[in-house]
């Protein structure tokens, strides 16, 4: 059985007093256990003190971007060694909205998910269609296109620890929530493609997420489906009650 993995993807939101205020409502709470795993990818200003203050909670941590080299002459950008030296464990690589403003290709998505795994980091891999893309009837192969290109030379054994997300882009921040069997549906093709692109053993293990437009209303009716191990989430993940909530549902 594949533990259900449910991470808040904060986005460019939340300052030290939010931040403060989730953390002291989250552990007051008991978060996480056994079947569900719970982390937060907060913003990187923040990420020392969310680790601080996830300090002897189940609650792990991650970053929502990183670049692929470790060092040198990149003004602006934050390194995987960097992420790794403050006791950082996931880090979503090629979100949509990396992809859409900030350049991201399958390329530079393949480097990031080469360097975290060389720093002890787990990747969040974020895959997912336009509408015009599923309208057109080619979703399947776009997601084939960036699954296969994310996943290159990794070896088996990470790839069965990475997480994929599914990500329609239509559904991210919109209140339109891909229906469960809309969702699963390409959760499954993506599990044959890493079957095809790997072994039966390995696609069976890795987790597949869905993110876009989830909440404490429709997350157990997503995760009810036989391919989505967890939900990506952004709106829903910014206040405690409800990313609470959400964990709640997941059990
Ligand atoms: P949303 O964002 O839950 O606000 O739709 C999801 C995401 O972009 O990861």
């Amino acid at each position: 059985m594949r533990k259900k993995i449910i991470a808040g993807n904060w986005k460019m939101n939340h300052t030290t007093v939010e931040i403060n205020k989730f953390m002291e409502e989250l552990t007051e709470a008991k978060v996480g256990n056994e079947d569900v795993e719970a982390i937060i990818c907060g913003p990187f200003p923040y990420l020392s003190l969310l680790v601080d203050k996830a300090n002897h909670t189940a609650l792990k941590i991650g970053a929502q971007n990183m670049h692929f080299e470790e060092n040198g002459a990149f003004t602006g950008e934050v390194s995987p060694l960097m992420l790794n030296d403050l006791n950082i464990s996931h880090v979503i690589i090629g979100h949509s909205e990396r992809r859409e403003y900030f350049a991201e290709t399958d390329e530079t998505v393949n480097k990031k998910v080469q360097a975290a795994f060389a720093n002890n980091l787990t990747p969040i891999v974020c895959v997912g269609e336009t509408l015009e893309q599923r309208e057109a009837g080619e979703m399947l192969s776009h997601i084939e296109k960036q699954v296969t290109a994310a996943l290159n030379g990794l070896t088996g054994e990470q790839v069965a620890q990475t997480i994929i997300a599914y990500e329609p882009i239509w559904a991210i921040g919109t209140g339109r929530t891909a229906s469960s069997a809309e969702a699963n549906e390409v959760c499954v093709h993506i599990r044959q493609v890493v079957r095809q692109l790997f072994t039966k053993n390995i696609a069976e293990r890795v987790i597949i997420q869905y993110g876009g437009s989830v909440n404490p209303d429709n997350i157990r009716e997503l995760l009810s489906q036989t391919d989505i191990d967890g939900a990506l989430v952004g709106g829903a993940s910014l206040k405690a009650a409800s990313f609470l909530q959400l964990l709640e549902e997941s059990k």
